[in-house]
């Protein structure tokens, strides 16, 4: 089912679109622009979606000026790279704590500290008993709820001043090895698109789906 959207005054027309990875051409506007969106009908839609909103003027500006143009797939696909909360994108590759020391240890030790706990950046490791008292420490092992969304950051943010050069290999690793030091993975445990998925964290439980319905045209084809 087709979905739409208007994105704030930047598009003149309407925005449509499948599923990520499928944006497509739709209208073709009498001045010669073409507009196009997509909505992704998962978990991290709003999220994508957000985001789209931001990056998608640069690429399908207002047919009125004529400029911009559809990304290509290949552009797209490596823009695309979102992992949701259950994980089903997430790619081959595998790793354990023991292979992720050595990749913490030079690649991430000197903004989080050597066992995540020292900074200077953000604490990655501890908190689980403070978060019910007057200063939560909210960390990856105290706070998160998905073990995915460490992979996924970690893919895409980390480190922070080289994001996207890890392999798979090495965002599992060191993924496998953070998830260690807070005590939630064994050392020799694998982690890969199987495994990590079911990792437990230990706060998942405090929270809670959101129970309000969506709304508007795309809130019923958006319902897995
Ligand atoms: C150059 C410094 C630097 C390096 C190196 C670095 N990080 Fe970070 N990291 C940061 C900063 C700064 C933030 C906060 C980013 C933000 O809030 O947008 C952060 C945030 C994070 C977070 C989110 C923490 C939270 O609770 O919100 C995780 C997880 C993380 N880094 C993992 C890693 C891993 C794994 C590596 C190594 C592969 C790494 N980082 C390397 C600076 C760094």
């Amino acid at each position: 089912m087709s979905m739409r959207k208007k994105i704030g005054g930047d598009l003149d027309g309407p925005l449509r679109g499948e599923r990520s990875g499928t944006l497509r051409r739709r209208s073709r506007r009498s001045n010669g622009g073409w507009s196009g969106t997509f909505l992704r009908a998962s978990a991290a839609g709003t999220i994508l979606t957000v985001a789209l909103a931001t990056a998608l003027p640069a690429f399908a500006q207002s047919p009125t000026y004529g400029v911009g143009r559809v990304p290509t797939q290949e552009e797209f696909k490596a823009w695309d790279i979102a992992i949701g909360p259950d994980g089903k994108e997430l790619p081959p590759g595998s790793g354990t704590a023991k292979a992720g020391k050595a990749v913490y240890d030079a690649k991430c030790a000197v903004c989080h500290g050597p066992t995540g706990k020292e900074g200077p950046q953000d604490v990655l490791v501890g908190g689980q008993e403070s978060l019910n008292t007057p200063k939560p420490l909210k960390t990856v092992g105290s706070y998160w709820p998905h073990a995915t969304t460490l992979w996924d950051f970690t893919n895409r943010a980390m480190p922070f001043n080289a994001p996207g050069s890890l392999t798979p290999d090495e965002v599992y690793a060191a993924t496998a090895y953070v998830l260690y030091l807070n005590g939630i993975v064994g050392e020799n445990d694998v982690i890969d698109a199987r495994t990590l998925p079911q990792v437990k964290m230990p706060n998942k439980d405090a929270f809670v789906p959101d129970p309000r319905p969506d709304v508007g045209k795309g809130a019923k084809a958006a319902k897995k």
